[in-house]
């Protein structure tokens, strides 16, 4: 089941407001989800991401297939069981996890061959196979199993005749998907993958073949591959509006801030990466007056949070007031930088939350201005602050 409800749109570009019902729950767009490959977001407990205002977290079919294995997540009756998160799941089919093994795949017709990284076994994933994987997690939404062109193979960038071809065995994938989703009687949301490489022509082929196939909401996929940021803009600006009004759009494994606020301006309702939850395990944080690299020496005896305009448990502590006598909430700079450098493993817990507060919150922000019609405004300001510095 899924429903998508547009609720206010700007003027002066495709960003837009709107409301997303699934199985289990809603989800106001835009939105970011942050990322939980093996059915955790790294660090963070599912209590802490509903306090931080995520609304829909992802999973991943590839890893979870491979461990703990259907049959455990089959006997919580899902992933929501499973894993304790009662929200809205989505995962990814597979297609991008199992490109990312590089050499040790074989792509045909039917599907991927490959040696499982967990134990070496021969392993063999179709668009079938991931179907029946995401019906036993019985995700939210369920992605297509699609092949992710890449930007370059061994140093080749890759020609629009390979980029063509790869298209199209997604979009036969696509079909196939959507004909075993319907067998299976799967009954939450299929959406379709546009894929198209670095090529304009290809893309809108790619997503006019998926519209006449009328999935229930469409992503952009093969974006972020290791494409010059040109070509990542050129290739967003794309597709998300373009393809119908009244389906969400989902920008799949992107990005930064920056490419987060250029999606929506360009009509994209969903995004998710790993790059908060990633980039906070390396030390390095992203706020409203630019990044912080907390393991630099010039934080060794800060005194203040983070940023000082940020609420997160991080930051702030929980309620701004403190549990304990002569104490107070959140942490300053010199002793998350300590905590880093003696390698505590709270260090990475603390970045993890802020980073991601502060994603969910940018998105929150850019939702407020939709609403308020003041999304130029907000663009404006948001790159005066990043651009300031921390
Ligand atoms: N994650 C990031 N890009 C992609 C893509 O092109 N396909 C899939 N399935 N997942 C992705
Ligand atoms: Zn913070």
């Amino acid at each position: 089941m899924l429903s998508f409800e547009l609720l206010a749109t700007d003027s002066s570009s495709h960003a837009r407001r709107g409301r997303l019902t699934l199985n289990h729950g809603v989800v106001e767009t835009p939105i970011f989800m942050p990322v939980g490959t093996y059915g955790t977001v790294k660090g963070v407990m599912p209590r802490s991401l509903h306090e931080m205002g995520a609304q829909i977290i992802l999973g991943n079919t590839f890893h979870l297939w491979m461990r703990p294995g259907l049959d455990v997540i089959q006997s919580f009756e899902g992933l929501h069981g499973f894993e304790n998160w009662q929200k809205p799941i989505l995962t990814d089919s597979g297609g991008f996890q199992v490109w990312s093994l590089g050499e040790m795949r074989k792509i045909s017709e039917e599907g991927v061959k490959f040696a499982s990284p967990v134990n070496g076994d021969k392993l063999f994933l179709t668009p079938e196979i991931s179907m029946q994987v995401q019906t036993t997690l019985n995700s939210d939404i369920v992605m297509q199993f699609d092949e992710c062109t890449p930007y370059e193979t061994k140093g080749k960038i890759t020609t629009e005749r390979e980029a063509r071809t790869s298209m199209e065995l997604s979009l036969r994938w696509a079909k196939r998907c959507q004909a075993e989703f319907a067998r299976l009687e799967n009954p939450n949301a299929l959406f379709g993958i546009v894929q198209g490489g670095m090529f304009e022509h290809l893309r809108q082929e790619s997503l006019e073949a998926l519209v006449e196939m009328d999935f229930p909401g469409y992503a952009i996929g093969g974006v972020s591959v290791g494409e010059p940021k040109e070509d990542m803009q050129r290739i967003t600006a794309h597709s998300p509006h373009r393809l119908p009004a009244n389906k969400p759009r989902y920008l799949m494994g992107v990005g930064t801030p920056e490419d987060l606020v250029y999606g929506v301006q360009h009509g994209v309702d969903m995004f998710d990466c790993v790059m908060p939850t990633r980039n906070a395990r390396n030390g390095h944080l992203f706020t409203r007056f630019g990044d912080l690299k907390i393991r630099n020496a010039r934080h060794k005896t800060d005194h203040k949070p983070i940023d000082e305009s940020c609420t997160c448990h991080a930051c702030a502590g929980s309620s701004g007031v403190s549990w304990q006598d002569g104490g107070r909430e959140g942490f300053s700079r010199a002793y998350l930088h300590h905590l880093e450098r003696c390698g505590e493993m709270l260090a990475p817990m603390l970045a993890t939350v802020h980073n991601l507060h502060y994603y969910l919150q940018l998105m929150q922000e850019v939702r407020d201005a939709l609403e308020a019609n003041a999304f130029s405004e907000f663009m404006a300001r948001f790159h005066t602050e990043r651009a300031r510095g921390v």
